[in-house]
């Protein structure tokens, strides 16, 4: 793509439509602020844009990306930047438009069980208010305090109830988005069915930026499930901790959450807190298993269920949390491995996806391909999605394995998880990193269609570029 240079000109145009205040440049803003802007979560990746734009509300979005378009400039739209593929990354430089501002929750309709936000929202912020007034939105990645909704519509996030609720592509009705010539649209209707021309709500969800900015969300809501039963089950063998998990659904169970966690990443993740956790030596992994529902009665019932099925298995002893804090701290530990991978060594993190019963295979072979190039992986992640989250761990591995000689091992993952009918990322998107082996996941007739999609929204180019393909 031809881009042009972004012109003081038009930085004076971006400043007479969101106002000075809102207009960043590197040479304006202090250093660390503005670096902000030029990472997530991924790797330690670094990129700095010509500008960063934080407009207040889609109008003024659409006046920005007209601009844009008109000048061939390339624009980044940014949420809270927790992602793990490196999507909000400004490779090209341009403007980074950042949704910080677009942060309110405009309404709960309780009567219609819906909800109408702005991407800048927080996850949890949002939770927490459809939960006020007895109402449940499941999407829940690990970094729900910090994460936008937004950017878990970039990559249509996931998270620890996934697996009975669904990701975020579940709970969206209809969205307001700004395309890439400027032009401000409503994908759909705020309607639970809809079976009105082709689905441009969900082609939006999970385009990363590349097809337009998402300025408003209508979501659909669930009642909130009052009870709940949370149990750690200790495993002797790694493997048999990912057997275990299709066998409970084969037991007729489904549970609210289902995650798994090899010793490395519960004693890591544990460590960082500062949360207290006993561990025999003997133990290789766990199994946290949640239920929940509206009756306790029913739920001890599946519990005896799903002991009945542990019973098979060379497991230690379960525990079973019996206090709101106690099931906050294995949460917390749960949900903190990635930041206590991040704490200890720059990491690699392979979103792998494989059919549910397929997971011991996956695991086997991740950990076989790592032993044979020589590195290591702290494994976790949301086992009964089929999920596992592969933390390659830098540690002392050299420039040249890290940067070129890991690519061959990857390759090989992904190409496992393949085989195995699985994809590359189930819950992080494509983006930056894994664009070298999408090929690996989807064949070039696929990728065709995608590209002749991506020009139809976006002739120029301008959106998000260099993602995805
Ligand atoms: C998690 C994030 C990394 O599950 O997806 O912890
Ligand atoms: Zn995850």
């Amino acid at each position: 793509m031809d881009f042009q240079l972004l012109t003081p000109a038009l930085v004076a145009e971006f400043e007479a439509i969101v106002g000075t205040a809102h207009v960043l440049t590197a040479q304006h803003t202090e250093a660390d602020v503005y670096a902000d802007y030029g990472r997530d979560h991924t790797e330690d990746l670094q990129f700095t844009p010509d500008v960063v734009v934080r407009p207040g509300n889609a109008e003024e979005i659409s006046r920005i990306v007209r601009l844009c378009h008109e000048h061939r400039i390339p624009i980044t739209a940014r949420g809270a930047g927790t992602g793990l593929s490196g999507g909000a990354l400004p490779v090209h430089q341009g403007v980074v438009l950042s949704t910080e501002r677009l942060n309110r929750i405009l309404e709960i309709d309780e009567r219609n069980l819906q909800a109408t936000v702005e991407p800048g929202v927080v996850n949890e912020a949002f939770q927490n208010a459809v939960k006020e007034v007895g109402l449940f939105y499941p999407p829940d990645p690990a970094s729900k305090g910090s994460c936008s909704l937004g950017g878990n519509l970039a990559h249509s996030s996931g998270g620890p109830k996934a697996v009975k609720y669904g990701t975020t592509k579940d709970y969206v009705l209809n969205l307001q988005v700004v395309l890439p010539t400027g032009e401000l649209i409503w994908t759909a209707a705020n309607t639970l069915k809809n079976s009105t021309g082709y689905n441009l709500t969900q082609l939006m969800i999970g385009s990363e930026g590349t097809l337009g900015i998402i300025t408003k969300v209508v979501f659909r809501l669930l009642p909130y499930p009052k009870q709940n039963i949370l149990m750690l089950v200790p495993f002797r063998q790694e493997a048999q901790a990912a057997e275990a998990v299709s066998a409970v659904f084969r037991a007729g169970i489904i549970p609210s959450g289902m995650e798994f966690m090899e010793r490395e990443a519960i004693v890591w993740s544990s460590d960082y807190l500062k949360i207290p956790l006993t561990l025999p030596e003997d133990i290789r992994a766990h199994l946290l298993i949640e239920l929940d529902g509206q009756d306790l009665d029913q739920l001890y019932k599946e519990a005896e269920a799903v002991y009945g099925v542990l019973e098979g298995y060379d497991i230690g002893e379960i525990l079973l949390a019996d206090t709101a804090a106690q099931k906050d701290d294995l949460w917390k530990i749960r949900r903190n491995i990635g930041n206590s991978v991040r704490y200890n060594s720059v990491y690699k993190e392979e979103d792998t996806v494989v059919p549910r019963a397929e997971l011991p295979t996956l695991l086997r072979g991740v950990k076989e391909i790592g032993s044979r190039y020589g590195f290591t992986s702290v494994c976790y992640g949301h086992a009964g999605d089929g999920n596992l989250h592969v933390n390659i761990i830098r540690g002392d591995l050299d420039d040249e394995m890290w940067n070129v000689g890991l690519r061959q091992p990857i390759t090989e993952i992904f190409e496992l998880c393949v085989k195995l009918g699985g994809t590359i990322s189930g819950e992080h998107g494509i983006g930056l990193v894994q664009k070298g082996y999408i090929g690996i996941a989807l064949p070039d007739t696929n990728l065709e269609l995608m590209r002749g999609i991506k020009r139809v929204f976006d002739p120029h180019g301008i959106m998000n570029p260099g993602k995805i393909f």
